[in-house]
């Protein structure tokens, strides 16, 4: 087949289905060089073997400032709220080892697997509450009622926000969010009202340790090493900014695809209606791989020429890798277009691979879970309100996500 037939890319239908397109590309052109929207041309990596490699491979820097004034360009110009608020872009998502690998062994000794488990009856209750504001009405719109609050609320909390203070994150969120992170005075508005903040706050707690997770970042140390003021705020900015959209994207396109599937759904249902959670747990891996969140992984960028998949990469060139396109390769994954709850043998990316790998894994999962959970038991006859076609997804290049998500169901 030749270049003719390639799919058009970036449009809006193919916001709205991007499956078909990542299907010819893995199969015509599996690394190919593209313009972006932006302008700036990328490799795109669309296949499960050459996706995970570049994972991997620690000739592509996430740190565009040092390799060359083209990598700087380009994310610059897709604009991750960057280069501007710079001290809270020195985060896990933005450098290469050796920092990375100081940076991530003091995080990972404050927020451990055992924290995030301590904190699943508060994730409950924060789910119960938002499900209760609105199901005696008998619709809603579940991205702004449910997915979008409930992992604002979860990561405050965990990080020891105080509750006062907890609606003016929900604010800087929402203006990250709807700007899709591009460089627009809204978000970098919100990024240094967020920054002046989270100093102050850590400020504060360094006089007053408590349990949470700032405090457990302040007091982490690691042969003697602790964390700066401003490595801390970087930190709990990336685990807010990594941890927000992520998540509401999981439930949003969780339940979206649910609400498609009927079959699937019904065992679902009736497998959590005995009390057996089994197929919950195969069920969120299942949806991180059919309909992720992250579509394609944060920028990558070659140090020195490289060869991926039979192409030959020039350094300093920016490599996106599709974690979406991947997850559908049915070189890796049977039936890959077959949602499949029960699916077993399913070794997705949708958290990344290598060193990057999804620090916060475990909460979304916590947090998906509990939110289909009482979604479906609670309300178990929802439906979507709105034709699919009319449906409207966020147009980012990063993330995969709907903007509302209208349902009906029986008020209960
Ligand atoms: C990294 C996905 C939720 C914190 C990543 C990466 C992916 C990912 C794909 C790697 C990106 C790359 O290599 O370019 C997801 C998904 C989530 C989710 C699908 C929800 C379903 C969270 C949560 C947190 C979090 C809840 C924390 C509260 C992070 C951090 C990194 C990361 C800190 C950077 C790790 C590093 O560079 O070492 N995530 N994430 N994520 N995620 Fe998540």
């Amino acid at each position: 087949m030749t270049d003719a037939t390639a799919p058009t890319l970036f449009t809006w239908e193919f916001a709205s289905d991007p499956y078909p397109a990542y299907a010819w590309l893995r199969e015509h052109a599996p690394v190919r060089r593209t313009t972006l929207p932006s302008g700036v041309d990328a490799w795109l990596v669309t296949r499960y073997a050459d996706a995970r490699q570049a994972l991997a491979d620690a000739r592509l820097s996430k740190n565009p400032v040092h390799h060359s004034e083209q990598a700087a360009h380009a994310k610059g110009k897709v604009g991750i709220p960057g280069e501007r608020g710079a001290e809270l872009m020195t985060h896990l998502l933005n450098i290469d080892p050796p920092d990375h690998t100081r940076l991530r062994r003091l995080v990972s000794k404050a927020f451990t697997p055992r924290r995030t488990a301590a904190f699943e009856p508060r994730v409950q209750e924060l789910t119960r509450g938002l499900i209760d504001a609105f199901a005696a009405r008998g619709s809603a719109d579940l991205i702004h009622e449910f997915a979008f609050p409930l992992p604002i609320y979860a990561i405050c909390d965990l990080l020891g926000v105080p509750a006062e203070d907890q609606d003016d994150f929900r604010d800087w969120a929402g203006a990250m969010i709807r700007h899709g992170g591009g460089p627009r005075g809204g978000v970098a508005r919100a990024v240094k009202r967020m920054r002046s903040y989270l100093l102050e706050l850590i400020h504060r707690k360094r006089a007053d340790l408590g349990d949470d997770l700032i405090s457990g970042l302040i007091r982490a140390s690691d042969h003697g090493e602790h964390l700066t003021e401003n490595e801390a705020a970087a930190m709990a900015f990336i685990l807010l900014f990594a941890g927000f959209e992520t998540t509401v994207n999981l439930i949003g396109n969780g339940t979206y695809a649910l609400l498609r599937h009927p079959v699937q759904r019904a065992l679902l249902q009736d497998a959590l209606a005995a009390g057996d959670s089994a197929l919950l747990d195969t069920a969120i891996e299942e949806l991180l791989r059919w309909d992720g969140p992250v579509e394609i992984a944060t920028w990558r960028f070659a140090t020195e020429p490289l060869t991926l998949g039979g192409q030959r990469i020039g350094e300093g060139e920016p490599v996106l890798v599709v974690l979406a396109a991947a997850d559908r390769d049915p070189g890796r994954f049977a039936g890959p277009d077959t949602l499949d709850l029960a699916r077993r043998d399913n070794p997705h990316l949708g958290f990344g691979h290598g060193i990057h790998y999804c620090l916060g894994a475990p909460l979304a999962r916590l947090e998906g879970r509990t939110a289909l959970a009482q979604l479906l038991t609670r309300l178990p006859d929802l439906q979507l309100a709105q034709n699919p076609e009319d449906l409207r997804w966020r147009g980012g290049l990063i993330m995969r996500g709907l903007r509302t998500l209208p349902v009906t169901f029986s008020a209960d």
